[in-house]
């Protein structure tokens, strides 16, 4: 996740992204049953084909976390291409320090409020700790993610050792996004929340990951927190896309922790991070205002309140 990154010297923020809206008009075009171009199909969901073609065409993707349907909303409405209910609300929603503690059973339930307000973005959940620790744990509770949690494909950490289980999960007709670099849920290991991939022997075994994630199926690959160059390299040497995070700018796509991008967090500032908002600040400014205007009985006013119609008239005796 991207608490991943949280409190390292990670790579700084790649560029804004440069993707293109999916466009609503293009709804109108005449084209033959089954053969969409981005983002135009019946529903106008987005799709893994959808996004190989944006990587073809050079389109940078931009992707976010999110975890319940109202904020859901926001960002399709926005056009964000890929929502990723990620294991990293065990930072931000639950208020642990890792993302080991989050369960199956919690990404299911936020995919499923996420799914709700989503009417057009892929969404993806993560395979949250142990959770894919053999195909077949894998295959269980994968399925569980689409058919219970309503998403279109799963990410999991890992590169070479996983291929045999991504395989599997392609094959059941789950896709599968792959997730290498500082993987979290590997924090103990790492020792930290460590910038990966310094260093030859490190840069090589990444770029085989790599290649080999993309050989067993997987159709995007999740790099977090390693140096730009090698993203830039591994991104250049695969078909299908990255996303980068703390991985500077020559990826195919960007994804950051809603809360983060947002400021929902003000303390929180790693390098990675650019807060395209101060919405923490905004929430205490209204709360203040909200407890003082409690306080004054500036709140609530007639405006707010409701009358009874029949009040006047039945105390005048002229009603029923
Ligand atoms: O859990 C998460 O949020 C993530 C990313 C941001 C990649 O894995």
């Amino acid at each position: 996740m991207t608490a991943a990154v949280r409190g390292t010297d990670a790579a700084a923020p790649a560029a804004a992204a440069t993707s293109t809206p999916i466009s609503a008009a293009s709804k109108t075009t005449n084209r033959p049953r089954g053969i969409y171009a981005l983002g135009d199909g019946p529903t106008g969901r987005l799709r893994v084909t959808h996004l190989r073609d944006m990587k073809r065409r050079g389109q940078r993707i931009s992707a976010v976390t999110c975890y319940d349907a109202t904020f859901a909303r926001l960002v399709d409405a926005a056009g964000i291409e890929i929502v990723l209910v990620g294991d990293s609300l065990g930072n931000v929603i639950q208020g642990h320090d890792t993302t080991l503690p989050v369960t199956v059973d919690h990404i299911v339930y936020h995919c499923a409020a996420v799914a709700r307000g989503l009417p057009r973005a892929h969404l993806i959940a993560d395979l949250p700790f142990m959770s894919y620790r053999n195909p077949d744990v894998a295959l269980q509770n994968a399925g569980r993610m689409l058919a219970e949690g309503q998403a279109h494909a799963v990410k999991l950490e890992g590169g070479a050792e996983m291929a045999p289980t991504v395989a599997a999960l392609v094959a059941a007709g789950i896709p599968v996004m792959g997730h290498i670099g500082l993987t979290p849920q590997s924090v103990h290991a790492m020792g930290g929340h460590r910038i990966q991939g310094r260093g030859r022997a490190a840069r090589e075994r990444l770029i085989d990951d790599a290649q080999a994630l993309q050989e067993a199926g997987a159709y995007a690959i999740v790099l977090e927190g390693i140096p730009a160059a090698l993203a830039q390299e591994i991104t250049d040497s695969l078909e299908i896309p990255t996303i980068g995070i703390g991985a500077g700018a020559g990826c195919d796509g960007q994804i950051l922790v809603l809360y983060d991008l947002l400021g929902l967090n003000p303390e929180f500032q790693p390098k990675f991070v650019k807060k395209f908002a101060k919405l923490g600040e905004a929430v205490v400014q209204a709360l203040a205002t909200y407890r003082s205007e409690t306080q004054t009985g500036a709140f609530p006013t007639a405006e707010h309140s409701y009358s009874d119609p029949t009040a006047a008239s039945e105390a005048a005796g002229t009603h029923g």
